[in-house]
């Protein structure tokens, strides 16, 4: 692959990470000093198209736990008005020690001290009130760390349990996907509708609608106070703060589309990452580590730059742009100062409404932040809820026949299948007007092995998707012991077929538990059989821990062929009337496969077996051979009847073209 250019590389990459690029911080602390969004809060952006829809929804999922929000609202009213109060109180404090104040002035002097006046206020009344205001005071701030305290682990519950029940909403959805659905959605995309998308969501429950409604509770609770205090220096700091504040603010957003800048660069810088360091081997292989460095250099370089504009707006522009209220600040100083001078206003006062004048700007200053948080978490709520959407595997029809269960002596728990398949005119395609098979037509009776040969892509694997309804056909009938398997309970219809697919996969858990996948209910000794019949048992003896060997990632301390024995071993566990062999044995050296041949030859034994091999040495035992090419069946037969026709069959195998 020669250089890309960073263009091409940032289109193919941004969108490619299934790494979360990245996490909640610099959200938390509702009533904060409302400083910018650090770059580490920025968020992939997209708005939400029916965002009515998506709250209504999503409020469905959070409704459940109303009492508890009730009670949080309950506790961040309590909570604010501590605050407010406490801040009051500095007013006596002030009042009390300044010698040049009457204790009128003072609230909690004349609740406790009714009879206080300029004249008989000494200095040990002063110290007394002040020990009454401390106490007082501590009191108030306890209630608030306790509310707070309160609210945010209820609070927490909420969001923990609603994301949950989301994610496991989405999980179960994800199961019952048609394998259609699979084709046309990464994995990373699908894991980033369960980290990103959720993350987003949760953030919003958890900090953004607390610090909007504890924000709007302080805006209230301030301005009741300030009117308390003064009327006049309030109808100042009400026309000045927000003033001031939403143009800092507004220049401050300018700069959230350098964040999302800053995110698909991000994006891309992860997602290279991911595909070299997985795709490591072939990269050594074939030599492009220099381009490799080259590539992700100018990746790196463009990110530091989208980095440097996002930060500087972010976290130099940003606050200082924010500080504009400081001005209202300054103007509420002034004026008050000169009221005091003229005007019999109180210092404590002053103190006071100065300190009220900042409460008050937090949460202006902080709503259109919050905002595009609510803006992106009802971007991803919608996703996810898109996913949620996708049409299940359609439902069995309502007369469906159960099946016995594959190992039942009786019938009498449903139709026991013998394991006649007829594929009847069978037309499919994946894509609509581009048919893979057309008019397959064959039968299978109980017992029989049916072989598939034919190049790549002929469909070989695609006519077995077929028999389990992964798909289903667009024409034609498939029939299990005489009867449309659309007419069987899908689940009945899996259990009675076997299959070792064409791409082995591997769990993370133990060996003896990748192969019970095959039937949950084997006991050990049924596993050590299978793992026999399958030519797997002597090597699993040869690891460390035998049958107790962890499998990670996909089985990657194993040879790929002995990846596949054991998804063979988990085949022959199940007792399963039908067993499908994609090629199976393709990656193991010919000696194993003619060990495993005959504990094959026992597995197909009274089962109805089909099986894809490009070794037409598996395959010359069958009963029929059918030669597939581009979707058709082009020549049908036993091993000798194939050879004598000298066609197809007959180049496959002698690996020349009949000379005539
Ligand atoms: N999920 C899919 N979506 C769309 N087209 C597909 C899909 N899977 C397979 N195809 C197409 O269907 C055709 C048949 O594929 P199939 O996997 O059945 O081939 P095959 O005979 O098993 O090949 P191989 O020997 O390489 O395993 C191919 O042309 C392929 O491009
Ligand atoms: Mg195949």
């Amino acid at each position: 692959m020669a250089k890309r250019s960073l263009e091409e590389l940032q289109k193919r990459y941004s969108s490619a990470s299934t790494v979360k690029s990245d996490g909640p911080g610099g959200m938390r602390g509702p009533g904060g000093p409302g400083g910018p969004r650090g770059p580490r809060g920025a968020r992939p952006t997209g708005k939400p198209k029916n965002s009515k829809a998506t709250v209504r929804r999503l409020i469905s999922y959070i409704a459940v736990y109303r009492m508890r929000i009730l009670v949080v609202l309950v506790f961040m009213l309590l909570n604010t008005l501590c605050s407010v109060a406490g801040s009051y109180l500095l007013r006596d404090v002030i009042n009390v020690v300044d010698l040049s104040v009457s204790p009128e002035k003072s609230v909690l002097v004349r609740l406790f001290m009714p009879d206080a006046t300029a004249d008989n206020f000494d200095t040990t009344r002063r110290v007394a009130c002040l020990g009454i205001i401390v106490l007082v005071l501590a009191a108030i701030y306890l209630v608030g760390v306790v509310t707070n305290y309160l609210q945010g682990r209820l609070m927490l519950t909420v969001s923990q349990n609603t994301t949950e029940k989301l994610r496991n909403d989405l999980f179960n959805r994800l199961q019952k996907l048609p394998v259609r659905y699979f084709d046309n959605n990464t994995t990373g995309e699908l894991m980033s509708r369960f980290t990103n998308d959720i993350d987003t969501i949760d953030t919003m429950i958890n900090s953004t609608v607390t610090s909007l409604i504890s924000g709007a509770i302080t805006l209230v609770g301030t301005l009741v106070m300030m009117l308390f205090t003064n009327v006049w220096l309030t109808m100042i700091t009400v026309v000045f703060v927000p003033l001031f504040s939403l143009t800092g603010s507004f220049i401050a957003k300018k700069s959230s589309r350098y964040y999302s800048a800053q995110q698909a660069a991000l994006g891309a810088v992860n997602g290279y990452i991911e595909e070299t360091v997985t795709g490591s081997k072939v990269v050594k292989v074939f030599n492009h580590e220099a381009t490799c460095e080259e590539e992700f250099d100018s990746l790196n370089d463009d990110m530091r730059d989208k980095q440097i504009k996002a930060q500087f707006y972010g976290g130099v522009m940003g606050p200082i742009m924010n500080n504009m209220s400081n001005i209202a600040y300054g103007i509420t100083a002034g004026v008050g100062g000169l009221l005091c001078l003229f005007a019999g206003f109180d210092v404590g006062g002053l103190a006071v409404f100065c300190n009220y004048s900042r409460q008050f700007s937090f949460p202006i200053n902080n709503i259109s932040m919050q905002m595009s948080t609510i803006f992106s978490a009802l971007a991803g709520a919608e996703r996810v809820f898109t996913v949620m959407d996708q049409e299940p595997e359609a439902a069995d029809l309502p007369d469906a026949l159960p099946m016995a269960p594959a190992d039942a002596q009786t019938d009498t728990e449903g139709k026991s299948i013998r394991g006649d398949v007829v594929l009847d005119n069978v037309s499919f395609g994946y894509l609509p007007g581009q048919p893979v098979l057309k008019h397959i037509s064959l039968y299978a009776h109980a017992g029989q092995k049916i072989a598939f040969v034919g190049s790549t892509g002929a469909g070989k694997t695609t006519i077995t998707n077929l028999l389990n309804r992964f798909y289903d056909i667009d024409e034609g009938v498939i029939t299990i012991d005489g009867v449309d398997i659309r007419c069987y309970k899908r689940d009945d219809l899996r259990s009675h077929i076997a299959m070792v697919l064409q791409d082995t996969h591997l769990f993370t858990g133990t060996i003896m538990e990748n192969i019970r996948y095959g039937r949950l209910d084997a006991t050990d000794e049924e596993v050590i059989q299978a793992a026999k019949t399958a030519s797997a048992h002597s090597f699993i003896m040869r690891l460390s821990d035998g049958y107790q060997t962890m499998l990670e990632g996909d089985g990657a301390n194993l040879s790929q062929g002995q990846r596949q024995l054991l998804n063979i071993a988990r085949a022959a566990l199940s007792k399963a009337p039908i067993l499908v062999l994609d090629e199976a044995t393709s990656s193991v050296d010919t000696r194993t496969e003619r060990h495993i041949e005959h504990g094959m030859d026992r597995l197909m034994k009274n089962r109805t077996t089909f099986v894809i091999a490009h070794r037409l040495s598996t395959v010359r035992n069958a009963n029929a051979i059918m030669v597939l090419e581009h979707g058709e069946i082009i020549e049908r037969g036993n091993h000798e009847q194939l050879l004598a026709m000298g066609g197809r069959y007959y180049e496959l195998y002698t690996g020349k073209k009949e000379l005539d």
